[in-house]
């Protein structure tokens, strides 16, 4: 499916970027690095993520509500959305750093690992479980194709500018970081949400498919 495969691929930039604002950051604190280029890393997520990625999610979340009888209100979608809304804050809190000359304490390393760590969890919770069973749950319910939103020349920037930046700033690992697929990888199970099967499945799903393991 066009749009899933496009998302895929977003992610990959996404997760590249989030390496690369530690990488950065890293340099900003200990090798006197631009902090300039702290601007190119907000504009790609608040333009790009928050722009035209959101959206071809959104697309994914309306029609699995619309066309494929899979609640909104709870579970995986009411999560993932509310993770839209929190990241667009981070953003925000990151944005204040912008500006400063340098002298970051505590406070500012927090803000900037919030934010990675945040994108990091919601890639991997959205390419090991929304897509999958998304694309599983929209052909049963035949849909079979969802196109790409369509995006505009200032998100397309956005793109190259944090393409750049990674290239400037190698992505790096946050050794304090456990990631993981799944819903048992995912914060807040059982908490916001109790997993797919038991927020997804219909009563018939849960009845046939326990038969079926049952032998
Ligand atoms: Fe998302
Ligand atoms: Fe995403």
């Amino acid at each position: 499916m066009e749009l899933i495969t496009r998302l895929i691929a977003d992610h990959q930039l996404i997760d590249s970027v989030g390496g690369s604002l530690l990488s950065w950051w890293d340099e900003v604190r200990y090798r006197n690095g631009n902090v300039g280029d702290l601007g190119g890393y907000v504009e790609f997520l608040s333009r790009f993520v928050c722009g035209v990625h959101h959206r071809g999610e959104e697309i994914i979340f309306t029609t699995l509500a619309d066309q494929a009888e899979v609640p909104a209100r709870h579970g995986p979608i009411a999560v993932l959305r509310h993770e839209h809304q929190r990241l667009a804050q981070a953003n925000e809190d990151l944005s204040e750093l912008i500006g400063r000359s340098g002298d970051f304490g505590q406070a500012d390393d927090e803000i900037v690992r919030k934010l990675v760590h945040m994108l990091w969890e919601h890639v991997d919770k959205e390419n090991s479980v929304l897509f999958p069973q998304s694309l599983k749950r929209l052909q049963q319910h035949g849909v079979a194709q969802l196109d790409p939103p369509l995006i505009s020349e200032g998100e397309k920037s956005a793109r190259e500018i944090a393409e750049a930046l990674v290239d400037r700033y190698k992505p790096i690992d946050d050794p304090d970081v456990v990631r993981g697929d799944g819903c048992m990888a995912c914060s807040v199970f059982s908490e916001s949400c109790h997993g797919i099967e038991a927020e997804w499945w219909s009563s018939w799903e849960r009845s046939h498919y326990r038969s079926y393991d049952d032998g």
